[in-house]
């Protein structure tokens, strides 16, 4: 099959494309999503094959907004998903509710829950208005690897996979949407995203924090997802002598990422890829740049990294799982 891209003049195509049970990447204020008519279970399952996603991953599903939302769940919605959606939606929020069974098992993995989001990107507003049905849309990228934020990502990952991408320019926010839980009376945040855990408390002061949003020093870390190929050392500090020396252990065949400071002139490396000066530059950069470095094949990708406000949590939580090694003073 060969892959397109096209620009939003290609809209009515992809909506005719996923009407026919087929996929289309497309943009989202997050990172690229790829997706698929969500009550066609033929066309999600096709999705699975296509990013070798293990079958007990759900999908989130894309909606307009909470009129959409209603019609998915299962009586009334809990208070806690009302207050995040009129405050987040659209926006990079998605929240766990109960399915009334619209939505088929296997887009669920099989859980009685979906996961919902109304995305603010006038593309993936578009599809769904133009689909008229929810779109499920997983990251656009292989399995295990960094989410694509960019086209040409979602093509380096998946040519020749499905038909068409629409381009729409880089991701805003560049990190995954926060997921929270809202099925339990204490809802919980069950994957830190774009939308920062103080700004959600705002909201919900209740929100508890998921095992896995927690930054335990994990010395195994197997598990490896949002990782490029060459093995992430993630440095949690930013005290520049332990960075030097850190560094100076690796050998000069790294390509370093790092926000603005002084470790940029911090020894001998391949390259340097700067993730700039504030959370939310970061949170844009943090995906390509992984992508960006691995092009040139170093021994190791060092990141330099130790923020957990806003959208820092966000990235230390998938330097978590793309990590091989975490050196922490
Ligand atoms: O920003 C985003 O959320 C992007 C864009 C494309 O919208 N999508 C995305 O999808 O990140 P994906 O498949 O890469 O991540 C979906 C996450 C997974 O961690 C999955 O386990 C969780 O949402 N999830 C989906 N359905 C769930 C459910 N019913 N209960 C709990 N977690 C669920
Ligand atoms: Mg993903």
């Amino acid at each position: 099959m060969h892959t397109r891209i096209v620009g939003t003049e290609g809209i009515a195509e992809a909506v005719a494309v996923l009407r026919a049970g087929g996929l289309v990447a497309f943009p989202t204020e997050t990172v690229y999503g790829l997706g698929a008519d969500a009550t066609n279970a033929t066309a999600c399952a096709e999705i699975f094959r296509v990013k070798g996603r293990p079958a007990d991953n759900p999908l989130i599903l894309h909606v307009s907004g909470a009129a959409d939302l209603m019609a998915l769940t299962e009586g009334p919605l809990p208070g806690t998903a009302v207050a995040l959606t009129q405050r987040f939606w659209p926006g990079p929020l998605t929240v766990v509710v109960r399915s009334n069974g619209r939505i088929p098992a296997l887009v669920r993995a099989g859980l009685d829950t979906v996961a919902v989001r109304a995305p603010n990107h006038p593309v993936a507003q578009a599809l769904i208005r133009g689909l008229r049905r929810p779109v499920a849309a997983p990251s656009a990228n292989r399995s295990g690897r960094p989410s694509p934020t960019r086209a040409a990502d979602v093509l380096d990952d998946l040519a020749g996979r499905l038909a068409i991408i629409v381009d729409g320019g880089m991701s805003a926010a560049g990190l995954e949407s926060s997921v929270v839980d809202c099925t339990t009376p204490q809802p919980v945040l069950l994957r830190p995203g774009a939308i920062g855990y103080e700004r959600l408390r705002e909201t919900i002061p209740t929100l508890a924090m998921s095992g896995s949003g927690t930054l335990a020093r994990s010395p195994g870390m197997k598990y490896r997802h949002y990782a490029p190929e060459a093995p992430v050392v993630w440095i949690r500090s930013h005290d520049e002598r332990f960075v030097r020396h850190a560094l100076a252990a690796r050998g000069p065949d790294v390509v370093l990422i790092a926000p603005d400071g002084p470790w940029a002139e911090a020894g001998e490396v391949k390259r340097i890829i700067g993730l700039g000066g504030t959370l939310e530059e970061a949170g844009r950069r943090f995906y390509a740049a992984l992508r960006e470095a691995d092009r040139e094949h170093p021994a190791a990708i060092v990141v330099v990294w130790d923020a957990t406000g806003g959208m820092g949590l966000a990235i230390s939580n998938r330097l978590t799982k793309a990590s091989a090694e975490m050196v922490v003073p």
